[in-house]
C-alpha cells in the first residue's frame, strides 16, 4: 500500500522538478471541470525548453497564441484501412527562424471535419517520428499535451499514432501532458503508464477507485485525502515512488 504524505509544499522547484533530457515522463491530470487541470499543465508546457504540441480541442490554450504557434496542417491522406478509416500522414513543422523551440497549437475542425480524428492522429505520429534518433540523429525531446484525453484515448478507438506514443513514446524522448475529467472512460494505459496522476476534485467514486486500482493504492486512504481537497488543491500520485501526497494550488 502506498505512504500518504500530509500536505506538502508545491513550490516552484518541486513543481517543475523534471529534467527534459533524461527518461521521458508521462503526467496525467485528472478532475471535474474547472478543477485547475490544464492550468497545471500549462505550467509545465510553458517551462519546456523544446518543440512541442498540443491538441487543444476546446481551443481553450493560449486562444491568441502568445506562447504557441498555430499548427500548419498539411495533412495528406495516403491510405485507407481494411475497415475503411483513413490513413492521414503529415511531417513535423520546421521551427521558424530565430525561435529556439516551437510549441505548436492544433484546434481541431470537430464541427466541419469528418476526418479530424484522422489528422489529430497524423500529427502525434509526425511527433513521434521526429523523435526517432535512427532516422534523425540528434533529435530533441518532444512535449505532447493532450488537454481532452477522451479526444485519443476512447477504449477500443485509439488510432496508430497515439497508440504507438502511448507504447513507446518513454523510448523515444515523447513526454506525455494529458487531461481529462473522468479516468473511468479513457484507455487503461493512459493512466499505467504515468509517472505522476495529478488528481483534482473527482466527484464520481468509480473514478477515484480506478485511480487507486490501476495504481495499487487503497482506494479508501485515496478517497480519504480526495474528500480533503479545496479549490484548485490536487493529489499527486506517484507511480514511481508508490507515493500519494496531497497539494496546495498553484499560483494562479
Ligand atoms: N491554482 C489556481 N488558483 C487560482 N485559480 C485557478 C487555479 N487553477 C485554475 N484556476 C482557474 O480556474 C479556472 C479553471 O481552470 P482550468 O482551466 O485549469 O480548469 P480545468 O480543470 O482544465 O477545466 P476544464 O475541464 O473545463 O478544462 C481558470 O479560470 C483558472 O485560471
Ligand atoms: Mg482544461
Amino acid at each position: 500500500m502506498a505512504d500518504v504524505d500530509e500536505l506538502e509544499e508545491l513550490d516552484e522547484e518541486t513543481r517543475l522538478d523534471v529534467d527534459p533530457d533524461g527518461t521521458a515522463m508521462f503526467l496525467d491530470f485528472f478532475g471535474r471541470k474547472n478543477s485547475g487541470k490544464s492550468h497545471l499543465a500549462e505550467l509545465y508546457a510553458r517551462s519546456w525548453p523544446y518543440d512541442g504540441l498540443v491538441i487543444n480541442s476546446t481551443g481553450d490554450v493560449d486562444h491568441d497564441y502568445t506562447w504557441t504557434l498555430p499548427w500548419p496542417g498539411g495533412e495528406e491522406l495516403v491510405d485507407k484501412k481494411s475497415n475503411g478509416d483513413p490513413i492521414y500522414a503529415v511531417n513535423w513543422p520546421e521551427r521558424p527562424e530565430g525561435l529556439s523551440r516551437a510549441m505548436w497549437n492544433l484546434v481541431p475542425n470537430r464541427l466541419h471535419d469528418p476526418h479530424y480524428r484522422f489528422k489529430i492522429d497524423a500529427a502525434i505520429a509526425a511527433l513521434h517520428e521526429a523523435g526517432d534518433k535512427r532516422r534523425f540523429p540528434g533529435a530533441r525531446p518532444r512535449l505532447l499535451w493532450v488537454d481532452e484525453i477522451g479526444e485519443v484515448a476512447k477504449p477500443g478507438r485509439v488510432l496508430q499514432g497515439f497508440d504507438t506514443v502511448l507504447h513507446q513514446g518513454r523510448h523515444n524522448g515523447d513526454w506525455c501532458l494529458f487531461c481529462g475529467p473522468r479516468p473511468m472512460d479513457i484507455e487503461t494505459l493512459v493512466l499505467g503508464q504515468a509517472d505522476w496522476i495529478f488528481c483534482f476534485a473527482l466527484p464520481a467514486v468509480a473514478d477515484v477507485q480506478r485511480v487507486a486500482k490501476t495504481c495499487g493504492i487503497s482506494e479508501q486512504d485515496l478517497a480519504g485525502l480526495m474528500g480533503e481537497l479545496g479549490d484548485h488543491e490536487f493529489v499527486r500520485i506517484d507511480q514511481g515512488t508508490h507515493t500519494v501526497a496531497l497539494y496546495p494550488p498553484v499560483p494562479s
